[in-house]
């Protein structure tokens, strides 16, 4: 089958890789110089590899592009593009937009077409298809499902081969077409009833994360206050064998999914007459940890950063990935200038972020590590600064969350 895939991201280029094992695959994205270079095989993603992307293109499996022009034709068209949050951190469906007028005026036969990218209950059949038929010149008579994206970036034993995927069409054939077509490289497909409960499970998930982030956040703060170690404490409580599963303190939510899909089921309940209360307090919750932190940092050191040097260590949102999306070393940056604090940060793995270099690790009078890449020590981390603040309970030595 021809397959193009709208979106060569994270999702997009780790899907193309899989899919093009049985099926002549497309990678069409927007962005030239990121076609450029994954037709030399430059891979900008952790787990897809450059050497693989070279031997796909050599046996004409897998072709980047930015011409629309590639889309024609193709059997099935798959949508991975961006779902984020507008400035007043509503759904901003913009994206996905544009997906749809690429497809609708390049497509001139039926074709499935199957929506990868997060969004709230409804999207596939109340807006992704309404588009696609709004911008298509001719009326075709393709097919529609969702399969919502579960990869996690820079995670190994979870792949698209091992990782359950939910699926259904809006019709029984759409459904049958995408089930052949994951066929080829997931070995768990997991059909639902409806596109709107496969969309509300993604959400949920992420919720579900997002909640339990902002509960031990909150524990976090309670377990300072009462002089209590929480993560003694969250390791205690993991004894229990049932009904419990362990999250653990840190500077805050980031990437493109646990701070953002959230607000998709909360948008979409509060227009149904509902308040996703626990959603909004677990964004609070979350998003005042930076500021917490850096409090906590100051009372440490005499109660002001006023002049004093902090580097913050690691400000990708995760270990061992570059990816900064979301990163609540942002905000955490952000609470210590305001607090007068002369602030740069280290993290080898990210290299530049917002037109800047990462620094050295070391001549700072504090530290503070919101994420530790295992490329980087905690030797060396222990010694950039005589103060050194862990919000990941992964550097032993240093004062901890
Ligand atoms: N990153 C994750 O871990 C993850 C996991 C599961 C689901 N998702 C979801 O998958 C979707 C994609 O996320 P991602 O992390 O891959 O995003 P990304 O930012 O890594 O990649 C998106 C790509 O789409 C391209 N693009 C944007 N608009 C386009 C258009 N109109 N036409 C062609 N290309 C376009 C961009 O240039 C970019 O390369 C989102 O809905 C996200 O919530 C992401």
């Amino acid at each position: 089958m021809k397959v193009a895939i709208i979106g060569q991201g994270y999702v997009g280029l780790t899907i193309s890789v899989f899919a093009a094992r049985a099926n002549e695959v497309i990678g069409y994205d927007r962005n030239t110089i990121l076609v450029e270079n994954l037709n030399s095989g430059k891979s900008h993603i952790e787990g897809v590899d450059g050497e693989l992307l070279k031997k796909l293109i050599a046996q004409g499996k897998f072709r980047a592009t930015s011409s629309s022009a590639d889309i024609t034709g193709s059997d099935i068209v798959l949508i991975a593009v961006p779902t984020p949050l507008s400035i007043n951190r509503k759904p901003d469906l913009s994206f996905i937009d544009a997906a749809c007028k690429v497809i609708g005026e390049s497509l001139d036969s039926p074709s499935l077409i199957i929506n990868e990218s997060t969004s709230y209950p409804g999207t596939i059949r109340n807006y992704i298809k309404p588009a696609i038929e709004k911008y298509s010149k001719v009326k075709l008579a393709h097919e529609y499902a969702i399969s919502p994206e579960r990869v996690d970036p820079g995670r190994v034993e979870w792949n698209q081969k091992n990782t359950p995927r939910l699926f259904v069409g809006l019709t029984p054939e759409a459904t049958r077409r995408t089930r052949e077509f994951y066929a080829t490289f997931c070995d768990n497909l997991v059909e639902v009833s409806s596109p709107e409960v496969a969309e509300a499970a993604k959400l949920f998930e992420n919720t579900f994360r997002q909640v339990n982030i902002a509960l031990v956040n909150e524990l976090a703060q309670i377990s300072h206050a009462l002089g209590i170690d929480v993560r003694e404490t969250l390791d205690a409580a993991n004894t229990k064998p049932y009904g419990f599963m362990k999250f653990t303190p840190s500077a805050g939510v980031g990437g493109h999914c646990i701070p953002v899909d959230p607000s998709y089921l909360a948008h979409l309940a509060l227009e149904n007459g509902v308040r996703a209360t626990f959603i909004e307090r677990a964004n609070e919750v979350n998003l005042e940890m930076p500021t917490y932190i850096a409090k906590r940092v100051a009372s440490d050191n005499g109660g002001s950063l006023k002049g004093k040097k902090v580097l913050v260590v690691g400000v990708a949102y995760k270990p061992n990935v570059a990816d900064t999306r979301e990163t609540p070393a942002e905000h955490l940056i952000e609470a210590l200038n305001e607090m007068g604090a002369v602030v740069t940060w280290s993290d080898e793995v990210v290299g530049s972020w917002k037109g800047q270099s990462s620094s050295a690790l070391g001549g700072a009078d504090i530290a503070i590590v919101v994420t530790k890449h295992d490329v980087v020590s905690s030797g060396a981390i222990l010694k950039a600064a005589p103060y050194v603040f862990d919000t990941t309970g992964a550097v032993k030595g240093a004062a901890q969350l």
